[in-house]
């Protein structure tokens, strides 16, 4: 095939690469030969979907020949009402990622910037680029976002500031006083996106409090998924958060039928399943704990995280360690794509998987 092509490929994507997203049990499985593989390479939950959700699949109607409601109705006043917003302050997505690339086709182009933290969640990158845009990347402190820093870049060009809060894969937070701070020192015609797809994990009292920051600022959009605290990675959901007249220009650029009927019925039952959420984080916080401690006491430096999962560095190359586990039926997550080459990030699974984890790695160091 000739090349010619490529030539015209919009600049921004030319030094991009496919997310590399966690591999999967089945391929593992095939390619090392294993029996059982555990996966904590994707920040999943270890406790699987929300049972109630599940029940939807059990009890599915025969009207698949239809199209989903296009403006996720039911779906939307669950939210509502668990966020304590209007449904006009709510869009649905193919998961929290199709919303932040709703807002960079929104707001990005050629002409414009984005800024994001060095080391944060790599789809900014992604959907910047894929707009055209150029990313402003601002060097972390401690691994954590430097929101004070963050003013200091903001050009003309900027459109868009993308906070991952907390940040995958530091694990890092930013308090309520710190976002706020920011948000009151940023031009008001610059979309603040407030990714906060691991909320529910965190338990420290000065955590943001994004929906109180709602009234406040007409450029904020909050961003969350289904994906994580509510075990449907699978299905693809998520959401944004904004006052109406931002919602309705993200509306203007979705596709019409984004979020699949299933997946409406089981994020509108999750959202409500309350026993799910707290066992999950309970499970969460106990296996934090555990984790946090024997990798340390193994010598690995850990980064302090509010999220579930734990980033660590020690004496090897993560890409290494990475296929060492693997052959040991344990997938984990390198990452390189985050120019953290020495470091792996493990989610905290069941105390069996973090077992499993931890006499692999035990082996290996
Ligand atoms: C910080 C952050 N934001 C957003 C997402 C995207 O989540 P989803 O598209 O599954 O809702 C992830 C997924 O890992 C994430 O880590």
């Amino acid at each position: 095939m000739s090349s010619d092509i490529l030539k015209n490929l919009n600049p921004g994507i030319t030094d991009l690469y496919p997310y590399e997203p966690g591999r999967s049990v089945d391929e593992v499985i095939d390619e090392f030969d294993l029996d059982e593989v555990v996966k904590l390479a994707s920040n999943e939950n270890p406790l699987g979907a929300s049972p109630k959700a599940l029940s939807v699949l059990k009890e599915l109607k025969n009207d698949l020949h239809l199209y989903p409601d296009g403006n996720g109705t039911k779906l939307k006043k669950e939210i509502a009402s668990h966020e304590n917003v209007a449904i006009d302050n709510i869009i649905i997505g193919n998961g929290s990622n199709e919303i932040l690339e709703l807002a960079a086709r929104a707001f990005l182009n050629s002409n414009t910037s984005s800024i994001a933290s060095k080391h944060a969640f790599a789809v900014y990158k992604i959907v910047t680029q894929s707009a055209g845009a150029s990313l402003i990347e601002i060097p972390t402190s401690n691994w954590s976002h430097d929101l004070g820093l963050f003013i200091n870049h903001i050009e003309q060009s900027t459109k868009v500031i993308f906070i991952a809060n907390p940040n995958n894969p530091t694990g890092t937070y930013n308090s309520h006083h710190e976002v706020h701070t920011l948000l009151k020192k940023v031009p008001s015609s610059v979309l603040v996106v407030l990714d906060c797809a691991y909320f529910e994990y965190v338990t420290k009292a000065d955590y943001v409090r994004p929906i109180d920051l709602l009234s406040e600022f007409d450029n904020l959009l909050i961003t969350k998924s289904f994906s994580k605290i509510h075990g449907l990675a699978s299905i693809r959901v998520g959401y944004g958060i904004a006052n109406p007249s931002l919602i309705e220009v993200l509306n203007r650029i979705r596709q019409p039928f984004n979020v699949n009927a299933i997946a409406q019925a089981m994020a509108s039952i999750a959202i409500n399943d309350k026993e799910h959420i707290e066992q999950s984080i309970k499970l969460n916080s106990q296996q934090y704990e555990f984790l946090f401690n024997k990798l340390s006491k193994l010598g690995l430096e850990c980064i302090p995280s509010v999220g579930n999962f734990i980033t660590f560095r020690g004496d090897f190359v993560g890409k290494e360690l990475f296929y060492g586990l693997m052959e040991k039926g344990v997938i984990v997550r390198p990452l390189d794509l985050y120019d953290m080459k020495d470091f792996i990030r493990v989610t905290i699974g069941i105390k069996d998987e973090n077992l499993k984890f931890l006499s692999a790695i035990e082996e290996l160091l």
